[in-house]
């Protein structure tokens, strides 16, 4: 089991998502057929990380309790945590200090899904990767809405601007951090950007000068999705639906992995599947469990 523990970035105010984020939180709602939030769950929990903090608005925060609960259905434990104002990504790392309790985190944005084959290896080698931090570049056709990553002469990373007016490459940053236990203790240096936010480029940047930031490629066979807007959210929920209808698999199934992982057993799942029994989601949490028509030991 992983020591790293980890923390979902759920605040912000989703004002590009109005008027339906007027009443409810972006990451709440319907990515297709379970809230948005699972998908980055899903990946905090491929990467074997049991304690998480999700960072909510103060007026959200009852609305995530409902959703997510304590986490013990899913083998895992939530620390709730309220951000006041949406002052930044690296925010997050003073918030979560007291969490984080020196432990190396992984923190993915409460509006990202990453999907591909591999994954979990990737996860693992970011997660292996004691001191320092980890992040993910992924080509986009517009980076100049991410933060983005410079590549000097010798293709070492030079600095990762954010939302450059001209992108200095085509790379963006994932919404995925692993960062080492100097990340809180970093993030106090860090000072309010022009937007008035605490920039996690600049918290990034603090690694890259240290010569402790690797910045791992997510190739051409994963697909980074953001929920960000109108057009990207309906995507991603289209996305969803055809893979899992075509491969009869979820995408960021939670109890998939968590059963996957020995956090839970056939008996809690079955529990989620009677919760879930109207819905093709909770057909296939049974399906999940074995039946002794599957073993086929001699
Ligand atoms: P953004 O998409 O940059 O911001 P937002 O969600 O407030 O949306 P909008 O631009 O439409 O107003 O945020 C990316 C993710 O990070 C998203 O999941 C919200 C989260 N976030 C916080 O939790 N706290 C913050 O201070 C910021 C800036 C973002």
């Amino acid at each position: 089991m992983s020591t790293r523990k980890g923390i979902i970035l759920a605040g912000g105010s989703g004002t590009r998502l109005y008027p339906i984020t007027m009443g409810i939180s972006k990451q709440l709602l319907p990515v297709y057929d379970k809230p948005m939030i699972y998908y980055p769950l899903s990946v905090l929990m491929l990467s074997g990380i049991r304690e998480i903090a999700v960072i909510t608005t103060p007026q959200d925060q009852d609305q995530f309790r409902r959703t997510l609960g304590d986490g013990s259905q899913w083998g895992v434990s939530f620390q709730y945590i309220e951000q006041p104002r949406p002052e930044g990504l690296a925010q997050a790392y003073l918030l979560a200090e007291e969490f984080l309790a020196g432990a190396p985190s992984a923190m993915v944005l409460g509006d990202n899904i990453f999907f591909g084959h591999g994954l979990p290896e990737q996860l693992a080698a970011a997660d292996a990767r004691a001191t320092g931090g980890s992040v993910f570049g992924y080509r986009v056709a517009d980076p100049e809405r991410y933060g983005v990553v410079d590549f000097g002469p010798d293709s070492k990373v030079r600095r990762i601007v954010e939302k450059p007016a001209v992108a200095p490459s085509p790379y963006a940053v994932t919404g995925l951090y692993f960062l080492d236990g100097s990340a809180p203790v970093r993030a106090r240096a860090v000072r309010p950007s022009a937007r008035g936010e605490l920039e996690i480029v600049d918290l990034l940047g603090s690694y890259l000068r240290d010569g402790l930031l690797s910045v791992e490629q997510m190739g051409r066979g994963y697909a980074w999705l953001d929920t960000g807007t109108h057009g990207s959210l309906l995507d991603a929920g289209n996305f969803v639906r055809t893979l899992s209808e075509r491969q009869g698999m979820q995408v960021g199934c939670p109890e998939e992995i968590a059963f996957g992982q020995g956090w839970i057993d056939a008996a809690a799942l079955r529990a989620r599947a009677a919760l879930f029994s109207k819905t093709a989601y909770g057909a296939y949490l049974l399906r999940l469990i074995p039946t002794a028509a599957d073993d086929r030991s001699p």
